[in-house]
């Protein structure tokens, strides 16, 4: 089923339900978890490998390098990868290593380059990964250099994002990995048509997986922000689209309440939502009536207590927006320190204490309730991922 009007609508009415019976959807059962699953070594590496390793996930927005030559590099949980615009208006990565004797060939968060130029003996590569000079050729002796290019990882443009998996002897289909129901609703977004305003990288020393909860999280909304979303959002309240790996939901701000018990045809239902889309295994991506927001988690190889954050908001060109650009930087810088205010002042401290709370070797079991459906569903999810590795990819 795809995601139709139909279906928009039908998410509204039974938002409107819950909102005026105190409900919402569940997942139908409590499910314990233990501490350890936050501090184990061994499962930070599975799921490095069997989850960053296997399946695509989004590293940029395309207008982040939109022109020939502009790359940008991440710390992804296998490989430092570099991601670059080709001439021909593709996209490639590649570990940021020099196949000389190892050195990091890009140290900028992004940048233009004609030509990456080693810092150690100069070697130099062509930004389509072609091993261009080797320094004093004469006396370093013969090679195939077709065979030292720098190593390709797998990366792919759609729907206005730049997916990678991170893992070389990979290939990456994330038409495939969407699946039908999540493609089309990417696909009505024209995420593409926006530009990335402010993206941001945050090191957390927190838990991937602890920071994906926290956003995931609807029952917390009033009590850890009292003053801030908790005042606009209702808590607790989702209206979920389970596609059996990715999920969408609806989200209700309090200006919803005046449609209980009104017939709210023709509503524009944007005002009063937030679309949401759980993009497995580590994103959010929030639709709002007015831009998209995304928020990414990955770890930092199989270190299980620190993790890197990107959260980036895409908006509308000047052009479409008629603003100036003065006033477009003033808008959008407007509805950034919103997010930061919120995100960073009062989820990061909280989801950190978690961390924290987790080296307790006798925190005892935990309970992850019905209500915290999105939460059960990623880690159903993970779990598939971490403990199913088909056969052939061993
Ligand atoms: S390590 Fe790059 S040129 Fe030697
Ligand atoms: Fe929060």
């Amino acid at each position: 089923m795809t995601l139709d009007e139909g279906m928009r609508d039908r998410a509204f009415r039974t938002m409107l339900g819950h909102v005026e019976k105190g409900t919402t959807d569940e997942f139908g059962e409590i499910a314990p978890s233990e501490a350890v699953e936050y501090r184990d070594p061994d499962l930070a590496a599975l799921e490095r490998d069997r989850v960053f390793g296997e399946v695509p996930f989004i590293v940029g927005h395309g207008s982040e390098i939109a022109k020939p030559n502009e790359f940008l590099t991440r710390r992804l949980p296998r490989n430092n990868a570099i991601v670059i615009r080709q001439r021909d208006g593709g996209v490639k990565a590649f570990v940021n290593a020099c196949r000389h004797r190892g050195a990091q060939l890009v140290e900028e968060e992004s940048g233009r380059c004609r030509l990456f130029s080693c810092p150690y003996h100069r070697w130099s590569y062509d930004p389509s990964g072609e091993l261009r000079t080797v320094t004093l050729d004469d006396t370093f002796g013969d090679f195939d250099r077709s065979e030292f290019g720098l190593v390709e990882l797998p990366v792919e443009e759609r729907h206005g994002f730049l997916w990678m998996i991170d893992n070389a002897r990979r290939e990456i289909d994330v038409e495939t990995w969407l699946g039908p129901e999540m493609d089309a609703i990417l696909a009505g977004y024209r995420i593409e048509d926006l530009v990335s305003v402010t993206p941001h990288t945050f090191d957390r020393p927190t838990n991937w997986k602890i920071m994906q909860d926290g956003f995931l999280d609807n029952y917390h909304v009033k009590y850890a922000h009292p003053n801030t979303a908790g005042k606009v959002l209702h808590t607790n309240k989702l209206a979920l689209e389970d596609f059996g790996r990715h999920f969408w939901f609806l989200a209700a701000r309090k200006s919803i309440d005046r449609f209980i018990g009104e017939d709210s045809t023709g509503v524009d239902a944007a005002n009063h939502t937030i679309e949401s889309c759980f993009l497995a295994p580590n994103s959010m991506l929030l639709k709002h009536a007015t831009h998209v927001e995304l928020l990414t988690f990955r770890p930092c190889g199989a270190d299980p207590g620190n993790s890197v954050m990107e959260m980036r908001l895409m908006a509308p060109t000047t052009e479409v927006t008629g603003l100036g650009q003065e006033e477009w930087d003033r808008f959008w810088a407007k509805n950034w320190k919103i997010m930061i205010s919120i995100i960073h002042d009062e989820d990061f401290p909280i989801l950190e204490g978690s961390q924290e709370a987790m080296r307790s070797q006798d925190a005892g079991t935990m309970l992850l309730g019905s209500n915290e459906l999105g939460n059960h569903l990623f880690r159903r999810e993970l779990d598939r991922l971490v403990r199913n590795v088909p056969a052939d990819r061993t």
